[in-house]
């Protein structure tokens, strides 16, 4: 029998075809079966003689964006699509700070120059690199949260009326930088790389970092906001 995968060693694309559907879904990638674990099952319950490797290949062939863009480098909107926010001036519906793509599976997030960060200096700029926090040369910082929360793989929403996400499975609750505010979340959220040096915004969906721990007082990079503490 095969050795359960451990879920947070999955690539964005395994999850997606795992959890694509969902918490239910979520529940059997946290559980550990793989791919081939699953197109065994199907294929028993259907055919039974289907070889393994062909029923691969027709994964592929039935998720092709799956092999396409997604998993790779996606080129977005130009810069001047995602006007940044203040945090408690984000606006999902109106497009300000806070921005929904699809093909990289990802929210954007476009943080105004003068976000109250925490920290400053070398102990900001350092956790930032690490937490694929990217400052770009107006003063703002972009970032590309993966959709998928890092709990049991639910989609998250953005909440304006709490100027943050919160996800609908089991309530975990992150501020807009991805970091974890509260809720069984093991961790703050996954992101992916993305680059603003040029005209448009990329995002590298092929490389996923899910390292950024629970923050604490000497690494957290934004303060929970009074309107945050009372979303439920
Ligand atoms: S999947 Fe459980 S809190 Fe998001």
């Amino acid at each position: 029998m095969a050795t359960p995968k451990d879920s947070s060693t999955r690539t964005p694309q395994e999850y997606e075809v795992l959890a694509g559907g969902g918490a239910e879904a979520a529940e059997l990638a946290r559980q550990g079966l793989s791919r081939r674990q699953l197109l065994r099952g199907v294929v028993g319950l259907t055919a039974g003689l289907v070889g393994i490797e062909s029923i691969g290949a027709g994964l592929v062939f039935i998720y092709p964006t799956l092999v396409g863009a997604f998993g790779g480098k996606i080129t977005l909107q130009p810069k001047a699509s995602y006007p940044a926010a203040a945090p408690g001036e984000f606006d999902f519906d109106k497009g300000k700070g806070v921005f929904y793509e699809a093909q990289a599976k990802s929210y954007i997030m476009h943080l105004a120059p003068e976000t109250p960060w925490v920290l400053s200096g070398s102990q900001f700029s350092d956790l930032a690199d690490s937490e694929n926090l990217v400052k770009d040369t107006d003063g703002s910082y972009w970032i590309a949260i993966y959709q998928r929360c890092v709990h049991l793989g639910c989609k998250f929403l953005f909440r304006n009326d709490c100027q943050s996400f919160k996800c609908p499975c089991h309530g975990s609750h992150y501020n807009v930088d991805g970091e974890w505010l509260s809720g069984p979340a093991p961790r703050s959220n996954d992101r992916f790389v993305i680059d603003v040096s040029g005209a448009n915004v990329v995002v590298d969906t092929g490389k996923l970092n899910n390292t950024v721990q629970h923050p604490n007082d000497s690494t957290r990079l934004l303060q929970e906001t009074a309107i945050q503490t009372k979303c439920d």
